[in-house]
């Protein structure tokens, strides 16, 4: 069982937090996506068969038109065998959402979306940069829930100026939609974004660190009130819409990655990543070369990638699995390393499994980093 996932490096503005790998000049736009179906059919042996998830990511891949995807999903299928019950995410922009695109995106074989909603307010939408003003995100919204039952939204919390009851008012705006998923991840600001320099400046003021923690643990609680699962970090989900492709990742299965800066695994300890530069990979591709590299990782990179998205998700940290796939040595280490944060109540165990507390979540990446092997 294994994901394949499209990284479609386009989108028609720079959002100014954004430092994902994406070009705003769209001249290569359809070459590009013929390039990645090449890349896939050249590398189609390391596919694993049967493909549980097909997600199409970026950038912005709802500049593609259905037609693209349709044929896609064909050449996946003539290539390596599906599960019947697939799961085919594509991430959808506000300002891309017309009733008659959603249909033919269902029609051809997209069965979960993810709308890059971001805010519902106007203020946080032109800091971010957005091309859609909150009027596009509700339509949107409307349109997306109308034609999908399976659907996921993107809001993004700790955003400068905002006060707790904004947020509280975003969140209750999503929600009035009633979406089988959410995921929201707090505000970074990552080196060379706009956003980056602003702040340097002084331009743009932060909110404190605790005023987005409070922003989280507010989200977290009131979406557990809601009957949503908190199933990893940023993510929630009604029971039986959890995304099968965040599932596939936190659990190490493998995935192939197609396109620029795309990363892949094979479950075991290679991990590959495409080059960040569209030219660069077109050139690769067409040669008929790979645009790779790639890296071993080490047992101890292992089990510390296990611990970090192990204490982020719901499942936690397995000590019978550190025991079986890692050896005794480190499930000592883990044991003794965890003590000082169990007797502080950041952890607890549940059965062999090592989990977070709700109060300590928003530490997650920094304790799971205490737990690490050096
Ligand atoms: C890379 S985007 C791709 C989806 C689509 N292009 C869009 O923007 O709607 C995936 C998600 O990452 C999140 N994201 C990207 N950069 C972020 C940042 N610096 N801080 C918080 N969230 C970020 C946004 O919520 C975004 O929807
Ligand atoms: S957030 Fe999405 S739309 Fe904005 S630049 Fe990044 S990938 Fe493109």
């Amino acid at each position: 069982m294994s994901n394949l996932y499209f990284h479609y490096p386009f989108c028609k503005q720079a959002c100014h937090y954004c430092n994902f790998h994406f070009s705003t000049s769209l001249k290569n736009k359809d070459s590009l996506w013929e390039t990645m179906k090449k890349e896939l059919k050249q590398r189609s042996d390391e596919l694993n068969s049967p493909i549980e998830s097909i997600y199409f990511g970026g950038g912005s891949p709802s500049l593609l038109n259905s037609g693209a995807i349709e044929n896609t999903i064909g050449l996946i299928h003539s290539l390596v065998e599906v599960t019947s019950n697939v799961e085919v995410t594509l991430e959808v922009n506000p300002d891309d959402v017309s009733s008659k695109y959603l249909k033919a995106l269902k029609a051809a074989g997209v069965n979960r979306l993810s709308l890059g909603v971001q805010s519902f307010l106007d203020r946080d939408l032109v800091l971010m940069n957005r091309v859609h003003n909150s009027k596009d995100a509700l339509e949107a919204l409307e349109s997306v829930s109308t034609h999908f039952n399976n659907y996921s939204l993107d809001l993004i919390y700790g955003m400068p100026y905002s006060t707790l009851t904004e947020w509280e008012q975003n969140l209750n705006t999503a929600m009035a939609f009633d979406p089988p998923h959410l995921s929201s991840y707090a505000l970074t600001v990552e080196p060379k974004t706009a956003l980056y320099h602003q702040v340097q400046k002084g331009e743009i003021l932060l909110i404190p660190e605790e005023a987005v923690q409070e922003q989280y643990q507010v989200m977290i609680q009131k979406l557990e009130d809601l009957g949503y699962v908190n199933y990893e970090f940023s993510n929630f989900g009604k029971p039986s819409f959890f995304s099968v492709n965040n599932q596939n990742y936190w659990k190490g299965k493998p995935y192939l990655g197609i396109g620029p800066a795309a990363h892949s695994y094979d479950g075991k300890s290679i991990r590959k990543w495409n080059v960040s530069n569209n030219q660069l990979y077109l050139k690769a591709i067409e040669e008929g070369k790979l645009a790779l590299e790639q890296e071993e990782l080490t047992v101890k990179d292992q089990y510390n990638e296990y611990l970090m998205t192990g204490l982020r998700t719901i499942e936690g940290i397995s000590l019978e699995f550190v025991k079986s796939r890692f050896g005794l040595r480190y499930a000592m280490y883990l044991e003794e390393q965890a003590e000082r944060h169990l007797e502080e109540q950041h952890f607890y165990w549940d059965g062999d499994h090592l989990k977070i507390a709700k109060s300590a979540k928003f530490l997650t990446d920094g304790l799971a980093a205490d737990l690490f092997m050096v």
